[in-house]
């Protein structure tokens, strides 16, 4: 629900329990002791809430400038401005940084008007004196308590005496905007860091001051930090309970957000475009949009955050919503670049056997790749891998009862190819310097629109050609030297980049209705709001160890839904630390998001193809839940455990996992969360297939076989006797059909 409350000046934006408010400032009124400034801040944009909604819309603050301090702080430097645009008196991180055609880098924009349609409003603010106009775009999404936001940039420069000096104004920095913190407080921020084969891994620390930035500069999202926040006041929330503000940014290249706290306790962040690497020409008549940055307030702790962010996800974000996803095999593990006919057919024919429903053939089935030295932009099939095409392969696929998927990287290519010995301008390079190669390749410049087109018709050829219902498109190095001297300006070629790519995407799936697609990027490199728009699934990590896996998974679930979420069971000794886990356990940690098998098919004996197939039938009857399911993460560490439960309340699924049990001792119970309090639940042990329960066990908490209360199993806690490391447990809670 958004208003304006003409009285007091103030955009009030409300969701199911959170508010966002903001106002015109009228005259600033001078504070007891404080030196009333000379510039009175009459006219700037004030946030004057961010939290819970109340009840009675009038105690909302209207907006009131900060007095000045001293000579050195004006109210423009000092008041919780939600566009704060280069100009003037400030001096923190501008949201809009701009050099006019005559050189003057100073903005002055003034309100202009608003309108507001439904959940969204827009405020437009001038710069009357250059024609430039910014319109500051909000939306909010009642249900999730999520409020979302960008801001967009027109030249509208015609015949004015200022502007008539022509050309284009340079736009040097866009954000969305600033969001701020109620002043004073001890803030806590939460955020994700990482690696490639070590993403999503959760980093806590106490908001200083001084001004702290989490960004990327390779071109894409990045393995090594994810566009998401949570801050919590003095480490006050914890799962359940607890108020957090957060936020995440839709943008899949280069990204910065930036949290300041300045001498007098206010805390501002803003989130954009990384301005490294960055500027763009706007002629007149142009405009440019900044990313989207989706925000939110909960009092639920860090559980309801996530549960508000997936659940977003699923009913406004993900192409393919709440769709079930199928369960995988994918060949990467098993048979790296050795992809033929045959070896697919066989392992096919396995994975059909157990149950799974989409074949993926990954790297190695095209142009000259043998390896990863040559091939990648020639996306033909390699003819003395597959002879007859993929045609054959395919039809047997389909025939065995699943859909067939295809792993492709389009936006690379290595200089022993075709592409590249007929193009190699088609890169990003800039003459005379160094070509790096990462991984023996290039990254093919996007912003080229020849290139756009060139990628478009090959994956359209590919997709028009074969009956591929799924397409795994990688992206396998960081970009250097981003020079493009094909559209007219050498530093905005990495937003032109991603726009090409988006519009691929929104081309390739109007086109291709029933195709379904994984992002991935050496694993997690590029899993953002904005590219989950157009991609339904993701690889959160090469790194297929299942005990690593929970610790990236965990990151990961703190932003985005189990329905995104790829897990593999892979071989029993791990390729990347040696780490040998049982099959179960595998298993177990993969059927927490979208199951997938990554093991040589042709490894396993009857026994563990036998179970195999039973936990692929398990996982298909949870996995409305897994994947639809409301997550209460319960605890992690030596015991990791948590729960989806269904929204009506009729079942839970509940995972645990013992990583390591130190000096013998029994672990407590765990205590589930996402219950009916009310409703009567028999808790049914599901996995391992043999009882873990033999009586008679503890009676202070629960144990599978029983019938409780959602109270009272929350209360009491599900004993859960596992007592070897790296041993794990899926337990199912049913409601009683008498409730
Ligand atoms: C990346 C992916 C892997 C696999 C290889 C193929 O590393 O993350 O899953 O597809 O590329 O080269």
């Amino acid at each position: 629900m958004i208003r304006f409350d003409a009285s007091r000046s103030l955009w009030i934006l409300e969701t199911a329990s959170a508010a966002f408010v903001f106002g015109l400032a009228r005259r600033g009124s001078s504070v007891d002791g404080f030196p009333q400034s000379r510039l009175s801040g009459e006219g700037l944009l004030l946030q004057t809430w961010y939290g819970p909604r109340l009840s009675d819309p009038s105690e909302y603050p209207e907006a009131v400038p900060e007095p000045g301090w001293a000579s050195f702080s004006t109210p423009a430097s000092l008041s919780p401005e939600i566009f704060p645009a280069a100009g003037g008196p400030r001096f923190g991180e501008p949201s809009l940084a701009c050099v006019f055609p005559d050189g003057v880098r100073d903005s002055a924009l003034r309100y202009r008007d608003y309108s507001i349609d439904g959940e969204k409003l827009s405020v437009f603010l001038d710069d009357s004196a250059y024609g430039l106009e910014v319109e500051l775009e909000f939306i909010a999404h009642p249900a999730w308590d999520l409020f979302s936001r960008r801001a967009i940039v027109r030249n509208r420069a015609g015949g004015s005496a200022a502007s008539s000096s022509g050309g284009s104004v340079l736009i040097e920095s866009l954000l969305s905007g600033a969001v701020y913190l109620n002043r004073g407080g001890e803030y806590r921020l939460t955020h994700l860091v990482g690696r490639w084969a070590g993403e999503t891994r959760i980093e806590r620390c106490p908001l200083g001051e001084g001004r702290f930035t989490i960004d990327s500069s390779r071109g894409f999202t990045s393995h090594h930090a994810n566009p998401f926040f949570a801050l919590d006041a003095g480490a006050s929330a914890d799962e359940d309970s607890g108020d957090v503000r957060f936020g995440c940014l839709a943008w899949s290249g280069n990204w910065k957000i930036s949290f300041e706290r300045d001498n007098f306790g206010l805390v501002k962040i803003s989130a954009g475009y990384q301005d490294r690497d960055f500027s763009i020409p706007l002629s007149s008549g142009q405009e440019v949009a900044s990313p989207s940055f989706i925000f939110g307030f909960t009092r639920g702790g860090f559980g309801a955050m996530s549960r508000a962010l997936h659940g977003w996800q699923r009913s406004a974000l993900s192409p393919s919503g709440s769709e079930l996803r199928r369960v995988l095999y994918n060949s990467w593990e098993a048979t790296a670049f050795s992809v033929d006919e045959a070896g697919q057919t066989a392992l096919a024919e396995k994975a059909a056997s157990l149950g799974v429903e989409l074949f993926v053939m990954d790297d190695g089935w095209f142009g000259e790749r043998t390896n990863d030295r040559a091939g990648l932009g020639d996306w033909t099939v390699n003819r003395k891998k597959f002879p007859r095409g993929l045609g054959p392969l395919i039809a047997r696929v389909k025939e065995l009862g699943m859909e067939f998927g295809l792993w492709v990287e389009p936006e690379m290519v290595n200089p022993d190819s075709d592409l590249y010995r007929a193009h190699p301008d088609w890169i990003y390079h800039y003459p005379g310097r160094t070509r790096t190669e990462m991984r023996n390749q290039f990254v093919l410049n996007l912003s080229i629109p020849a290139v756009e087109a060139y990628v478009f018709d090959a994956m359209h050829r590919l997709l028009s050609e074969n009956d591929i219902r799924f397409v795994k498109w990688d992206l396998n190095r960081s970009i250097s030297e981003p020079g493009s001297h094909a559209h007219g300006h050498p530093r905005d070629a990495n937003i032109r980049h991603i726009e090409a790519l988006y519009r691929i995407m929104t081309r390739l799936r109007s086109a291709h209705p029933d195709v379904r697609f994984q992002t991935c990027s050496g694993g997690g490199g590029r899993i953002d709001p904005g590219i989950l728009a157009y991609f339904d699934q993701a690889w959160p990590s090469d790194n297929t160890d299942a005990s690593d896996r929970l610790v990236i998974q965990e990151g990961f679930s703190l932003i985005y839904g189990a329905h995104i979420m790829e897990s593999w069971v892979t071989a029993r000794k791990n390729w990347l630390n040696g780490r040998e886990l049982s099959l179960e356990y595998r298993f177990h940690a993969a059927m927490a998001g979208v199951l997938g098998i990554g093991e040589n098919l042709s490894h396993w004996n009857e026994e563990e193809a036998a179970a195999a197939k039973g936990l692929i039938a398990l996982y298909k009857d949870i996995r409305p839940l897994v994947q639809n399911g409301n997550l209460y993460r319960l605890e992690s560490a030596e015991r990791t455990s948590f729960l989806y439960a269904a929204d009506d309340g009729s079942r839970a699924v509940l995972f645990v996992f013992l990583e390591r049990n130190r000096f013998g001792g029994r672990m407590p119970p765990v205590h589930p969360r996402g219950l009916d309090p009310d409703a009567r639940y028999e808790l049914v042990q599901r996995s391992p297939a043999a009882p873990l329960f033999s009586p008679p066990s503890a009676e202070i908490a629960g144990r599978a076989g029983m019938t409780l209360s959602g109270a009272a199993w929350t209360e009491r806690g599900v004993e859960v006797p596992l007592r070897e490391d790296h041993t794990s447990a899926i337990f199912e809670f049913k409601r009683s059909p008498l409730d």
